[in-house]
C-alpha cells in the first residue's frame, strides 16, 4: 500500500473514539500502518470561558445545535477544505458496502460526530462532501455512527494488504453470506452439513452459492432483485420463493 489512510474524527467525546482505535482489532491495523487515526476534540476550539459548543436552534424547537464557529475552526485545523468530509446523520444517503468501498479508495476521510439535535446547516453547506445514514433509526451518538463508518472502511483498506479476507463476504457479490461451520461435527444434535466434510470443492462451492441465494431470498428480497443472477439461478430462486 503506497499512501497512508488518514482518518480524522471531530468529536466532543474524544475518549470514546480513542478507545475504539486502541482496541485490538483496529489497533493492529494502526500498528501495521494501514490507517492513521487522528481524533480532534471540538471543545478545544471553543473560545468562551465555558468552552460552549452548542446552543438553542433559531426559530425555536427542542434540543441543541452544535455551534458553527468552534466546529468550523476544528475543521480548518485538519485542512478539511482540501479533504473528503463525511457527516453521519439519519438524514443522509444510505451508507452501504459500496459507500465503504468508495471511501476506502480515497486517501482518507474526515468524520464529523453530531450531537444533540444536529449541527448548523452552514457547516454542512461549507464543508461536508457527503451525509450518510446507517439506517432508518436515530442514534443519540454521532460517535457510534462514525465508528461504524470507520470500521466498514478500515477493514477494506487493511484487506487490500490481505485481499482474501474480504473477497468472500456478504455484499461482495450483491448476496448475503453463506453459513459457516467449525468443529465439532455435531453440536447439540445439529450436524455440520455433510457436503462440507466431503472435501469436494466444486460441490461445496455450489452448496454455498445455493445457501447464499436462500438466505438472501428469505431476508433481503430487495438485494435479490438487484443481484445479477444467471437464468439457472433465477429459476432456482423462483422455486424457492414459491415454497415460502
Ligand atoms: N446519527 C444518528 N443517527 C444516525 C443514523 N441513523 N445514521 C447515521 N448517523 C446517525
Amino acid at each position: 500500500m503506497d499512501s497512508q489512510y488518514r482518518i480524522t474524527v471531530l468529536t466532543l467525546f474524544p475518549d470514546l473514539v480513542q478507545q475504539y482505535f486502541a482496541t485490538s482489532i483496529v489497533g493492529k491495523a494502526v500498528d501495521r500502518g494501514a490507517i492513521v487515526p487522528d481524533v480532534v476534540n471540538i471543545r478545544d476550539f471553543a473560545t468562551d470561558r465555558h468552552r460552549t459548543c452548542d446552543d438553542a436552534p433559531y426559530g425555536g424547537g427542542a434540543g441543541m445545535v452544535l455551534l458553527p464557529e468552534p466546529l468550523g475552526r476544528a475543521l480548518d485545523s485538519v485542512d478539511a477544505d482540501r479533504r473528503h468530509v463525511v457527516f453521519p446523520s439519519p438524514s443522509g444517503r444510505p451508507f452501504t458496502q459500496a459507500t465503504a468501498e468508495r471511501l476506502a479508495g480515497m486517501d482518507g476521510v474526515v468524520l464529523i460526530c453530531g450531537r444533540y439535535e444536529g449541527i448548523d446547516q452552514r457547516i454542512i453547506d461549507h464543508f461536508v462532501d457527503e451525509e450518510v445514514s446507517l439506517g432508518d433509526y436515530v442514534l443519540s451518538s454521532g460517535e457510534l455512527a462514525a465508528m461504524v463508518v470507520i470500521d466498514a472502511v478500515y477493514r477494506l483498506r487493511d484487506g487490500m494488504l490481505r485481499p482474501e479476507s474480504v473477497s468472500d463476504e456478504s455484499f461482495q457479490d450483491g448476496l448475503l453470506e453463506y453459513p459457516h461451520y467449525t468443529r465439532p461435527e455435531e453440536f447439540r444434535g445439529r450436524r455440520v452439513p455433510e457436503v462440507l466434510l466431503s472435501g469436494h470443492h466444486a460441490r461445496i462451492a455450489e452448496w454455498r452459492r445455493r445457501q447464499q441465494l436462500i438466505k438472501t431470498a428469505r431476508n433481503r428480497r430487495d438485494l435479490l432483485e438487484r443481484a445479477q443472477l444467471g437464468p439457472e439461478e433465477y429459476k432456482r430462486v423462483q422455486e424457492l420463493l414459491e415454497k415460502e
